[in-house]
């Protein structure tokens, strides 16, 4: 008999990653400096993970940037962390635009500032052709608000008549949600040893395969993500059906 060695499978590229990015305070707590050096590391992770996932082809990447519960957290550190989405956005919207990404931001622009607004219109203009891969980052999101707003919305399509009861399904629901018509995650990963959802995708992650990674985020580089991928396709996705006959 013929020793044959099994082939190898190349690793399925998952079409959407979400990624919860925590571990920003502990990183800079472990070296002895301010909250501040942590985030600024994160950002540079933000900008690593954007090319890693154009190198190896992901279509749609989430980031969870600001929640809705993060603005209590105090006014020094909310403004560090608006100062940093502003300077990302100032710095990167060009590049984006060069490298076939197309940005979009999800989450309640109400408490955002006109000119990160304003930063934030233009970014999504200027990428709106792009479809090398879609970055879309949440800021003062939360899932349960997106569901009410798509509730209000459907609701209020309804009142005028545009709407009749019976066409509310799954798949129309969906497409009231800030994430309209982008396919759900299918690998949603949360850094730093954490194990929850917070709030974040809560509709969109029905199906999600969820890994929860030791590294805190501002450590989170290429191979972090290959390994990401590896723990994807060695799961079994059914999506409630049976795995075989
Ligand atoms: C969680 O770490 C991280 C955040 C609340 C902010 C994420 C922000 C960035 C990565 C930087 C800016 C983003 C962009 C898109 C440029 P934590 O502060 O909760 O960390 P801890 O749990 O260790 O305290």
């Amino acid at each position: 008999m013929l020793d044959v060695l099994p082939q190898q499978l190349p690793n399925v590229i998952p079409t959407h990653i979400a990624i919860i990015m925590d571990g920003n305070g502990r990183w800079a707590k472990a070296r002895g400096l301010p909250r501040i050096a942590g985030h600024r590391q994160g950002a540079e992770a933000v900008r690593r993970s954007v090319e890693s996932c154009r190198e190896l082809g992901v279509s749609y990447l989430t980031l969870f940037a600001f929640s809705s519960e993060n603005w209590k957290r105090p006014a020094s550190e909310v403004d560090d962390l608006m100062g940093l989405l502003r300077l990302y956005l100032r710095r990167e919207i060009a590049e984006l635009a060069k490298n076939d990404v197309r940005l979009k931001i999800i989450g309640d622009r109400s408490k955002l500032s006109d000119d990160i607004c304003a930063l934030i219109q233009e970014g999504e203009s200027r990428t709106k052709l792009n479809a090398g891969l879609t970055l879309t980052i949440a800021i003062s999101y939360g899932a349960q608000a997106e569901i009410v707003n798509a509730a209000r919305l459907i609701a209020a399509a309804h009142k005028r008549g545009d709407l009749d009861l019976d066409e509310i399904d799954e798949g129309m629901f969906s497409r009231f949600l800030y994430t309209e018509s982008m396919p759900d995650p299918d690998l949603l990963i949360r850094t730093s040893g954490e194990q929850r959802l917070s709030n974040f995708m809560l509709w969109q992650s029905a199906y999600a395969e969820l890994l929860f990674m030791d590294v805190y985020w501002p450590d989170f580089d290429k191979q972090s993500l290959m390994k990401a991928i590896d723990t994807f396709n060695a799961r079994d996705r059914r999506f409630g059906a049976t795995s075989g006959p």
